[in-house]
């Protein structure tokens, strides 16, 4: 198997919450939000790995802690089979030029007070790329392979649709030649007509500069349109990862079942719905086992007690189920007739 253009290993991110001066007197323990909780996959060159789930898994705190925007507690996270944890902050910049990242809202990121153009050259004169007398064309071409124009480059972020704008974010990635571009969410502030404009963008610049990527999104349907792969998290770890035709056809995980069956464009077998139980998790309160186990209806005595590991089950498909992995076809067991209560939290 050729090295994967990037490898995440177990890796942990917590955040300690602030204690109030009540805590303190009251002798609460210090709570934690584990955001981002033993998280492993690898990443070849040139794919695209979609990450789902809901809301509070984890998943942008990942894509920070992959960026090195939030230092990551534990774990590694090699990109080109360096390890960027253990770099200092001066043999990480030419990473920082390697891998981009595309935001949900590009505007928060804009200068408003900056014409575009001038935030390309910005970015094309800081991390010297091209020779100085070329950089107004290479910011010309930026637009142009965007989908703007040339011309776009006086105007201020404010006078461009939501639309023009992510473009314009991707165009700001894609200046420093990224090897990886890692997009949280960059369609869901767009309306479904633009979201189709900047999805087709994305493909394009994929396939025309080779880019890896990294997509987290919540649009199953997207996720199934343009990613070679899906992982789903659920409250900070890996629960399902497989190739996506595969995820979609066969998926194992009653999580990913539940996730699945919940949109009916991406869902042909009506009979093996699986409704999402409960609350949303907390990541403060981690069930103990299987952190799944408190929403779900296959649960057994072992998923109340024993944190499944992800498991091979067919060549490109691993999931982290008792139940699932325990059966060899992808049939979907029966609801145990007594199910098990829920374990306390660990
Ligand atoms: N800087 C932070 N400080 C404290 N807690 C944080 C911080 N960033 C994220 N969290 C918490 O970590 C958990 C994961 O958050 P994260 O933003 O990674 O989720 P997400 O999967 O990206 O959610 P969404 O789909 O809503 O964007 C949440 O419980 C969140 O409240
Ligand atoms: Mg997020």
């Amino acid at each position: 198997m050729p090295e994967p253009l990037l490898e995440v290993r177990d890796l942990v991110k917590h955040f300690p919450l602030p204690r109030t001066l009540l805590d303190a007197a009251l002798r609460r323990p210090q709570e934690t939000v584990r955001a981002v909780d033993g998280v492993s996959f690898r990443l070849s060159r040139g794919k695209t790995l979609g990450l789902v789930g809901e809301s509070g898994c984890g998943k942008s705190t990942l894509g920070r802690c992959i960026l090195r925007l939030y230092e990551a507690d534990e774990g590694e996270v090699r990109f080109g089979g360096v390890d960027l944890m253990r770099l200092d902050e001066r043999e990480l910049v030419p990473f920082r030029t390697r891998m981009q990242v595309v935001f949900q809202d590009p505007y928060a990121s804009l200068n408003p007070r900056q014409a575009v153009g001038h935030t390309l050259l910005e970015v094309l004169d800081v991390h010297e790329i091209g020779a100085p007398g070329e950089r107004r064309e290479r910011m010309a071409h930026l637009l142009t392979q965007v989908g703007l124009s040339p011309g776009d480059a006086h105007k201020y972020p404010g006078e461009f649709s939501g639309g023009q704008r992510q473009r314009i974010g991707i165009a700001r990635a894609l200046a420093v030649e990224p090897e990886l571009l890692i997009a949280d969410e960059p369609l869901s502030a767009l309306d479904v007509s633009i979201q189709a404009q900047i999805l087709q963008l994305l493909l394009d610049l994929r396939t025309s500069l080779g880019l890896t990527m990294l997509f987290i999104s919540h649009d199953l349907r997207v996720v199934r349109y343009l990613c070679d792969e899906v992982a789903v998290m659920y409250l900070g770890r890996i629960v399902e990862r497989a190739a996506t035709e595969d995820l979609f056809a066969n998926p194992r995980h009653p999580y990913t079942i539940a996730l699945l069956s919940a949109v009916p464009e991406v869902w042909s077998r009506p009979r093996d719905e699986i409704p999402i139980e409960g609350e949303p998790p907390s990541a403060m309160r981690i069930p103990r086992g299987c952190r799944f186990h408190p929403r779900c209806p296959w649960k057994v005595e072992r998923c109340l007690a024993e944190s499944p590991a992800l498991e091979r089950v067919r060549p490109d498909h691993e999931v982290a189920c008792h139940v699932a992995t325990a059966r060899p076809a992808a049939g979907l067991p029966e609801a145990p007739a007594a199910r098990p209560e829920t374990a306390p939290e660990g």
